[in-house]
């Protein structure tokens, strides 16, 4: 989700506004993916880089998430939304940590779509969280080093129990990745909007999905082997 700071400056506002404006899409997204059947979303809303930013933008951003979250939770257990948030949680305040738990635990029920908020997350973090717990698991004798494989990592990666991604989104027109999911998105198909995030909507995602469903996924085999079946 990137492009707050430029859509409120063209509005001659405050970056602040941006992301408010920000949050909002993220309702109107949520919505149409439940709509659409979407099985999974998941959507950084604040990398591990982002702490860099001037102070008091962390602080603001901090105080939206406090309060998107007590205003949609609701609304996101009406609409069976099953919510996850991913990153290393322990680096916010405690009250943040006690709001995002209280949260999931609100819609832990929920089976339709999966919606994982990425807060203080980082590709990296994740693959080098996953090879720590694999590391542990072979300290205590649970795994030896031969058994260390694909499949044996990706079951400690964040989202290892969800679909594999099928598509990426980076809104803002920015080309890169930045540290999002890296380890998940080895097969993803990748779209890069030009929309900024506070403009993006139904019509800008329907219009990613269209991308998407146009292209030929092959996972490595020849075109002609895809057309065979
Ligand atoms: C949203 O957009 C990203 C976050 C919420 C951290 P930006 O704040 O990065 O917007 P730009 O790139 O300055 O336009
Ligand atoms: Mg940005």
């Amino acid at each position: 989700m990137d492009g707050n700071g430029r859509w409120a400056k063209q509005q001659g506002k405050a970056r602040h506004h941006g992301h408010k404006a920000g949050a909002e899409s993220v309702r109107r997204v949520v919505q149409a993916c439940g709509e659409l059947g979407v099985e999974a979303l998941t959507l950084f809303a604040f990398s591990s880089e982002n702490w860099k930013r001037p102070k008091l933008e962390v602080e603001l951003l901090m105080e939206l998430f406090m309060t998107a979250l007590s205003r949609e939770v609701k609304s996101l257990k009406k609409n069976n939304v099953k919510l996850r948030v991913i990153g290393e949680l322990s680096a916010f305040p405690q009250r943040l940590q006690d709001k995002i738990q209280k949260s999931i635990d609100e819609t832990t029920e929920c089976t339709g779509l999966h919606l994982n908020i990425a807060a203080n997350y980082g590709g990296r973090w994740d693959v080098a969280n996953a090879a720590k717990q694999i590391a542990r698991q072979v300290q205590l004798g649970e795994l030896s080093l031969d058994q260390i494989d694909e499949n044996q990592l990706n079951a400690f990666t964040q989202l290892s129990d969800l679909p594999e991604v099928d598509l990426f989104i980076r809104t803002g027109g920015e080309v890169r990745v930045s540290n999002f999911l890296l380890w998940q998105i080895a097969y993803s198909e990748m779209v890069f909007s030009d929309v900024l995030w506070p403009e993006f909507g139904e019509e800008a995602l329907k219009d990613a999905i269209d991308q998407f469903s146009k292209r030929q996924r092959r996972f490595g085999k020849t075109g002609e082997q895809i057309e065979e079946g």
